[in-house]
């Protein structure tokens, strides 16, 4: 099964409108030519709109970070699918584990948020991993299991309007990235629960991101793995020089 890859990039709180029209307009003049993969970058939500019309026609596209799982109502300071996809977006990240951590977000609401995102004609890119502790007692396949199963129940879904991002959390801004094999071994299991969970044919189709310390030195290793279908980057998203070869990599990889 050939799926697309994906170069994603996450930028947390960082960057006002106008660095994120730089960073585009260095990102657009200089990405490689080929294009056989697809970039999907995550800005804060109020440079969503400067992002979306500084990538207009150049195939970038642009994803909200997080959002509410009702589209209007009396929920002060949230944000809806409706309104990013007015916005531009196509895509918005859930369950990254920021927001699992620090603004507690459960297994629950993240089925109700990837429910949201999916209905409204968005693609969610569903972030899961598990933390140091959970590794080291040996729970990494109980833990991607139990936020697959439950983070999903009662999404109804084509392959084309989910992505999912394994993130295991010891990685994310550490520098200490998951090694290619642990990766690989992973994103294997994933795609084992997702087609007891949804089939065969379903499960081949969807990608599967690996996300945690990902940069220009260790993507080429990260990539060559069968089962890892992009990245989904944080840190060395935020300055071209180091977005562009990983975004080459992947390129390169799938060419
Ligand atoms: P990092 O973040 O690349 O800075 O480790 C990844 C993420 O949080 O998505």
């Amino acid at each position: 099964m050939k799926r697309t890859p994906i170069a994603a990039g996450n930028w947390k709180l960082n960057k006002n409108s106008n660095e994120a029209k730089s960073f585009f307009a260095e990102l657009i003049k200089s990405r490689p030519q080929s294009q056989n993969c697809e970039i999907i970058i995550a800005p804060v939500a109020i440079s969503i709109e400067s992002s979306v019309e500084a990538v207009q026609g150049s195939g970038i596209k642009i994803a909200g970070q997080n959002c509410y799982h009702k589209n209007s109502g009396a929920f002060t300071g949230e944000l809806s699918p409706s309104l990013l996809k007015a916005a531009g977006c196509t895509h918005c990240l859930t369950g990254h584990s920021e927001r699992r951590s620090y603004f507690k977000e459960t297994d629950k609401d993240l089925s109700l948020k990837n429910k949201a995102v999916i209905e409204e004609g968005l693609t969610a890119i569903f972030c899961i991993g598990e933390t140091l502790e959970e590794r080291e007692a040996k729970q990494v396949e109980q833990v991607l299991e139990r936020q697959l199963t439950y983070g999903l129940e009662g999404v109804d879904f084509t392959a084309t309007q989910l992505i999912i991002a394994y993130e295991p959390v010891w990685a994310i801004g550490t520098g200490r990235v998951a090694s290619p094999t642990d990766a690989q071994s992973a994103h294997a299991f994933i795609r084992t629960v997702l087609t007891r969970l949804y089939g065969e044919s379903t499960a081949q189709s969807l990608r599967i991101l690996y996300g945690g310390s990902v940069s220009p030195d260790n993507i080429a290793d990260l990539i060559s793995q069968p089962e890892i279908d992009g990245a989904l980057v944080g840190g060395a998203s935020l300055k071209p020089e180091l977005f562009l070869p990983i975004i080459s990599a992947i390129e390169a990889s799938h060419a």
